[in-house]
């Protein structure tokens, strides 16, 4: 994958990259999905090769005590986003192995990822859930990319998890993430879930901020990392913060993680 802010010039490489007779039948059968070739493609050639820029294994290579693990999920339709449910059940395999005490994410919208995650971790667990504030959001609209303005004016924190039996788990918090003080909870969190803004100043400003929240034996993970279209820069942004050798991403999907201790 190249990584370049030049978006087409990345798109480019990514046709170069991937192209083959397939590529040609989808462009005729179904010209609309053509984009997200590259990056299925891509991903599945990380899951296969294991090392290239960065790493990439399979979630019992990570977490050797998940096999036996059971989880619960509430699987619930994306509204305008595309999380598919082999992330969600990731999310919530690595929340039931790591029983976290504090989860900190970054990026409510309406709330089902903050919901999986308190589905899963143990009872007395508190699940810091941070978005814009819903009356204040025109603020950040400026830098935002295409699809975080979309993602941006339909975000509605709580609507997902509001009423559910864990919901007291959850602590909805509002703010500007690449504004707001995080200090109260630096060396607190065991699990920092990163997918608010994706645009590269905010993505290093999070991740700078997830670095001082992560526990010593904790785990950052991002959500939309090896894309090549406008969230690229989450990939950029996380490679320009952490080694890259040190960058994990999971089996096929765009979701990365990073241990502060690698033998925790
Ligand atoms: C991709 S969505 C999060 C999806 C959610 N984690 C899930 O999978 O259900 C990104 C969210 O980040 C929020 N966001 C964007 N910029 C932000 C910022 N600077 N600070 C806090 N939240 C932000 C958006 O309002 C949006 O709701």
């Amino acid at each position: 994958m190249l990584l370049t802010k030049f978006k087409l010039i990345r798109l480019m490489s990514g046709i170069l990259e991937t192209a083959n007779f397939l590529f040609l039948k989808l462009l005729f059968k179904k010209p609309q999905n053509i984009r997200l070739f590259p990056g299925r493609i891509f991903r599945n050639y990380m899951s296969l090769v294991g090392q290239d820029k960065w790493l990439c294994k399979s979630i019992f290579e990570l977490f050797p005590g998940i096999s036996g693990k059971r989880i619960i999920l509430e699987h619930l339709t994306g509204e305008g986003i595309e999380t598919p449910l082999d992330e969600l059940a990731y999310l919530a395999l690595i929340t039931a192995v790591k029983k976290p005490e504090n989860i900190f994410e970054i990026g409510t919208f309406r709330g089902r990822t903050a919901l999986n995650f308190a589905l899963n971790s143990p009872e007395n667990c508190t699940v810091y859930t941070m978005d814009l504030p819903p009356n204040n959001k025109n603020d950040v609209l400026e830098e935002a990319g295409k699809n975080d303005k979309l993602i941006i004016k339909k975000s509605e924190p709580d609507i997902e998890y509001k009423g559910k039996g864990v919901e007291y788990k959850i602590k909805q918090i509002y703010g500007d993430s690449t504004k707001f003080d995080f200090s109260p909870y630096y060396g607190k969190m065991d699990i920092v879930f990163i997918d608010g803004a994706h645009h590269y100043n905010a993505v290093i400003i999070d991740t700078k901020n997830a670095i001082k929240m992560i526990k010593q034996d904790g785990v950052i993970i991002w959500h939309d990392f090896a894309i090549y279209g406008d969230y690229n820069d989450v990939t950029r942004a996380v490679l320009d913060c952490i080694p890259s050798n040190r960058i994990i991403q999971i089996d096929s999907t765009t979701i990365a993680i990073y241990f502060p201790n690698p033998n925790s």
